[in-house]
């Protein structure tokens, strides 16, 4: 599908950071974005990209009421040789086509959505930071614009794609986060939409989230919608736990995200020597093995969160502090070995890296 280069006026570049050390996360963004919209009769036309800019849509538009809407999370990386590179982005395309699915929109071609990504990237090359834990977020989206009120899938999407240089996830940066273990509301439920990226889940989540907070936690761990009683996600990570030599984790069980970078830690930490278990979580359970010693570390994976150490952990009132609360050492190594294989610094042996 041929991806139209819309010119760039000079008088709409934007002025870029000047310190890498200071971006935070998905506060900036470049100046192109890229744009392809389909229609029901036509499927995708008019693939572009053109100076990043507000949208002008109806109010009626699905997407406004119904939240006919699904996204990705994506990064890409500056070597220190100028190379660039994307992080497994056919994971991406197959997740985002898969969030499609549930939510009834078109299928995004992997053509366009990995040609278009690369073609934006390449073009917004100077955007992207090279330095420690700093990469391009690139965040594809797709809306539903049909100007109607009637619930049904829209005849009219938008799909596109935005980049912002960013920083670490969490204002803490590599240091440990404190986490509540959520026991009244749930945020995904057997037959709902917890596997899909799709914005609801986002916005059903944020009412704990603010309470967390309050209380002076990070984020919220969900537990399982049905027993409350297994661990889930936390919504911007999958979470893992290490019992010795042992990295137990959640299973893909429909509720959970299947995360790319839960899926490459996995991968990385079974070709390091660990012992991987996919497993249901009792959540007693591992508060219990917290408190007597053996789980010896805990962390989130995430493209955004990358792999985020967890100090604590609070549940009824209680706090369960991992380890000594510190970064772990495993932890650390699948830190380095993850963002060394992303940036160049490690040798690729999985084949993850797709260089642009
Ligand atoms: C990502 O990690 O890319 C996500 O989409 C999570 C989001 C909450 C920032």
């Amino acid at each position: 599908m041929e991806i139209r280069i819309a010119p760039l006026p000079e008088e709409r570049k934007k002025p870029k950071f000047t310190d890498e050390s200071q971006l935070s996360f998905g506060k900036l963004f470049t100046d192109r974005m890229l744009v392809a919209e389909w229609k029901a009769g036509q499927g995708w036309v008019d693939a572009r990209i053109e100076p990043y800019a507000p949208f002008v849509f109806d109010p009626a538009c699905a997407v406004f009421h119904y939240a006919q809407e699904i996204f990705e999370g994506l990064k890409a990386y500056k070597w220190a040789d100028g190379t660039i590179a994307l992080f497994r982005p056919e994971m991406n395309a197959r997740r985002f086509n898969h969030s499609a699915e549930r939510i009834c929109m078109p299928e995004v071609p992997e053509e366009l959505f990995l040609g278009g990504i690369e073609k934006l990237v390449s073009l917004e090359r100077d955007w992207i930071p090279a330095s420690e834990g700093t990469s391009l977020y690139i965040r594809p989206t797709m809306i539903a614009v049909e100007p109607v009120l009637g619930v049904k899938p829209a005849d009219h999407y938008y799909f596109y794609v935005i980049l912002s240089p960013v920083g670490a996830y969490y204002a803490a940066g590599f240091n440990p986060i404190k986490i509540m273990v959520e026991d009244h509301y749930v945020r995904s439920v057997p037959g709902g939409t917890g596997e899909a990226k799709t914005g609801g889940n986002y916005a059903s989540s944020l009412k704990a989230g603010l309470e967390a907070k309050k209380k002076g936690y990070d984020q919220v761990l969900w537990l399982d919608g049905i027993q409350r009683r297994y661990i889930e996600e936390v919504g911007a990570m999958n979470m893992l736990f290490a019992y010795g030599k042992t990295i137990v984790t959640s299973p893909l069980t429909g509720t959970i995200l299947n995360g790319v970078t839960r899926d490459s830690v996995l991968k990385l930490a079974a070709s390091l020597g660990y012992a991987i278990e996919e497993r249901l979580i009792d959540v007693n359970e591992l508060l219990a093995d917290i408190r007597a010693g053996k789980v010896t570390e805990a962390f989130g994976s995430g493209t955004a969160a990358v792999v985020s150490p967890v100090g604590t952990f609070a549940y009824k009132g209680e706090t369960y502090t991992v380890g000594d609360g510190g970064v772990g050492p495993i932890t650390r190594q699948l830190y380095d070995t993850l963002t060394g294989i992303q940036t160049g610094r490690v040798a690729d042996s999985f084949g993850w890296v797709r260089k642009i």
